[in-house]
């Protein structure tokens, strides 16, 4: 598609072009991926950040979150747990940080779970921008997969979401500097946020494109109210239905224009709708996040308000989230890395 194309689609407000283009993209994603679903067990590994983002309810400047770093016995509690499952892979997310101590921390836990699976678990991270030193540490160490969300292609509204220092060539030099040192590549935004307007989104899609990216994470934008964004445009007011819409029409034309990259269902499309996972995959995305760590850290990763915070068990997510995925005829594929075939494609990250 064009980009005038995707500014019309995602414009077209009839809700009968919304359900033929879910079912277009669910049908390009079974065409070129099949049935299957990959799970990434996600840990939120530390709520520690020394960026203040506008719009983020674990930015430096709110002073409400306790903080927080997981033991590594608690990551590798995790991490077995994900192993044992038969999960295929994990994600170690966490605030930035790029102190010294953080860097051993988390070379560390990778060469723990490395070992404790022997080399099965595939690791992908995501803890902010790094310098190139520390990336290729941590891809020598046994990671193989970047999460570094560009947040908003627009170099503009970058400007307002964040302030001063927080910057956008800077977060994009760090795309790079991640593939460089080898890691398959994601990055992601958000839709539906003040002031965005829905070129601001097709452009998004073009970045994608643009940057060759593997894997793709995005979610729409949801308020928190310790954080100064929700107040800064009086024109903006939150609606959870356009928000909904907005985040599956993304996935839609994002597997429509890329077909054989990896889209995570993300956990913000849930906090909408209690099916919203499901009609993420529904709408053409082929990757869910269940989070494994200790129910007993979610209430202090509330990165916006809704976000689902539970204390059931690692046992009781899977066996709920089995359920639900049965019921829209998604296969599980239990074991496997799940590389996006984008990635295969370009023989990047690979390990087995
Ligand atoms: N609403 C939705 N997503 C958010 N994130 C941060 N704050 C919010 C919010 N209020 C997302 C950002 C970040 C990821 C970890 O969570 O895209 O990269
Ligand atoms: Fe920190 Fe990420 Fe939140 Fe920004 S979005 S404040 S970098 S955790």
């Amino acid at each position: 598609m064009t980009r005038n194309e995707l500014i019309e689609r995602l414009k077209d407000p009839n809700p009968s072009s919304m359900k033929a283009l879910m079912e277009e993209a669910y049908r390009v994603k079974r065409e070129n991926l099949g049935p299957k679903v990959f799970l990434r067990g996600l840990v939120e590994v530390s709520n520690l950040c020394s960026k203040n983002c506008y719009y983020c309810g674990i930015r430096r400047e709110n002073g409400k979150v306790h903080r927080y770093r997981m033991s590594d016995e608690e990551v590798f509690r995790a991490a077995r747990w994900t192993w044992e499952n038969r999960y295929g892979s994990l994600v170690l997310q966490g605030g930035e940080v790029s102190s010294p101590e953080f860097v051993r921390d988390v070379t560390r836990w990778i060469e723990g779970i490395v070992r404790l699976s022997g080399g099965e678990l595939g690791i992908t991270l995501s803890l902010g921008e790094q310098s190139l030193e520390t990336y290729r540490r941590w891809y020598d160490t046994g990671a193989h997969r970047y999460l570094l969300r560009i947040e908003t292609s627009s170099p503009e509204l970058y400007g307002k979401l964040h302030p001063q220092d927080h910057s956008f060539k800077d977060r994009v030099a760090a795309l790079e500097r991640i593939r460089e040192a080898g890691f398959q590549v994601g990055t992601g935004v958000m839709m539906g946020l003040p002031f965005q307007s829905l070129e601001n989104m097709a452009d998004d899609i073009l970045f994608f494109q643009n940057l060759d990216i593997d894997m793709i994470g995005m979610g729409p934008y949801i308020p928190h109210q310790e954080t100064p964004l929700p107040n800064m445009d009086a024109s903006w007011t939150f609606d959870p239905v356009r928000q909904l819409t907005l985040g599956l029409k993304m996935i839609a034309l994002t597997r429509l224009q890329l077909p054989t990259v990896n889209i995570a269902s993300t956990t913000a499309l849930e906090a909408l709708h209690p099916e919203g996972r499901e009609r993420g995959l529904l709408a053409g995305a082929n990757v869910i996040m269940p989070q494994v760590g200790e129910g007993v850290y979610r209430k202090e990763y509330l990165l916006y308000e809704g976000k689902p915070v539970n204390e059931k068990s690692p046992q009781e997510v899977r066996e709920e989230m089995e359920r639900r995925l049965a019921s829209i005829g998604a296969v599980i594929g239990y074991g496997e890395w799940g590389d996006s075939l984008h990635a295969r494609n370009r023989g990047a990250g690979a390990r087995r």
